[in-house]
Formats: structure tokens, C-alpha cells, sequence
């Protein structure tokens, strides 16, 4: 019989970085061109299989446009995992990103940073090993990202299901 095990993990990051489709292609397979803004937040469920266990999520994709900035605080309270979206084609939203990590240091909160859009390679600004540096730094894990081709979507969350402390 296998163990199953439900987490609270929510997203967190600017507007636009696409913390809602990676969520879809994580929890559907799909992605839209023209996902709509997320109001609030958005929330999901998806499952990921490790040998012996089961991880089930309890997703909140929060919105990142700044009049939703104050809600947000409520939905990644109580997290055991957090998702830090940037895109690395905008410097401004990865800034933003590093401001999510410190608000988040020192809780219980496994923090996971996601550098989405890798497949706008030729349009990037924020460079992969400084990120690297930074999140080995900082003790998160890092992942470079895309929800449009599917890079590494599955496995941001298969990682994260492996290291959430199950007891
Ligand atoms: P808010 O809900 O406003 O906070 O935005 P969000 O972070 O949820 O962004 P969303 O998922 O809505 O994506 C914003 C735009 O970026 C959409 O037009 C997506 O199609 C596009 N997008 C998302 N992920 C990717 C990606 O990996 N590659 C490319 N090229 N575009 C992406
Ligand atoms: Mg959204």
C-alpha cells in the first residue's frame, strides 16, 4: 500500500511570469497563449507518484498584478512549499522574486525558484549560474522553466514532492 501525502503549495511572483501556466501544463498537460490574469488566486489539485508514496498537492496559484499584493500573504501561510516564479527575459521580475525568497526565509516553507520562459532563450537578461549562485546561497532549489514547451515542469514538481519532509 502506498503512503499518500497532501501538501499546501502555492505560487508567488510578478504578473505575466506565468505561474498559471506552469500550474496548467503541471496539472493538464495544456498550455494557452492567452491565459487570462489570475484574479485572487486560483486554486488546483494535482498528484505526483514517487515509488513508495504518493504526494498530493493542494495548489494556490496566486494573482501577481499589485492590487492583489496584500491577499497574497493569506494563501502562502501555512504553505509547506513554495513555487518563486520570474521570467528570464525580465530582470524587474526576478527582483521581485529575490524579495519573495526573503519574506519567506526562515519559515517551514520549502522554497523552490523557477526561472519560467526558458524557451525565450534569445530574449533572456537574468543569467542562469548567477541565479544558480544565488539560490545555492540562499539554500532553495532552482529550476529554469517553460510552460509553453514543458521544460522541466514535471520534474520542478516531482523535486519538490522528493524533498517535502513526509512523517
Ligand atoms: P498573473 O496571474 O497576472 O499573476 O500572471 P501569471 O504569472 O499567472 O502569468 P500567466 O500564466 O497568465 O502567463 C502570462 C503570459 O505569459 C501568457 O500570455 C502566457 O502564454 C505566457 N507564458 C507563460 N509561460 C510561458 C512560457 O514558458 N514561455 C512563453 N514563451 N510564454 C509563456
Ligand atoms: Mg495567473
Amino acid at each position: 500500500a502506498q503512503n499518500v501525502f497532501h501538501f499546501k503549495l502555492v505560487l508567488l511572483g510578478d504578473a505575466s511570469v506565468g505561474k498559471s501556466c506552469l500550474v496548467v501544463r503541471f496539472a493538464k498537460g495544456e498550455f494557452y497563449e492567452y491565459q487570462e490574469p489570475t484574479i485572487g488566486a486560483a486554486f488546483m489539485t494535482q498528484t505526483v507518484n514517487l515509488n513508495s508514496e504518493v504526494v498530493k498537492y493542494e495548489i494556490w496559484d496566486t494573482a501577481g498584478q499589485e492590487r492583489y499584493k496584500s491577499l497574497v500573504p493569506m494563501y502562502y501561510r501555512g504553505a509547506a512549499a513554495a513555487v518563486i516564479v520570474y521570467d528570464i527575459t525580465s530582470k524587474e521580475s526576478f527582483d521581485a522574486a529575490k524579495g519573495w525568497v526573503s519574506e519567506l526565509q526562515g519559515t517551514n516553507t520549502l522554497i523552490a525558484l523557477a526561472g519560467n520562459k526558458v524557451d525565450l532563450e534569445a530574449s533572456r537578461v537574468v543569467e542562469r549560474e548567477a541565479v544558480r549562485a544565488y539560490a545555492e546561497q540562499m539554500g532553495v532549489l532552482f529550476m529554469e522553466t517553460s510552460a509553453k514547451s514543458g521544460q522541466n515542469v514535471q520534474e520542478l514538481f516531482r523535486e519538490i514532492a522528493v524533498r517535502l519532509p513526509k512523517d
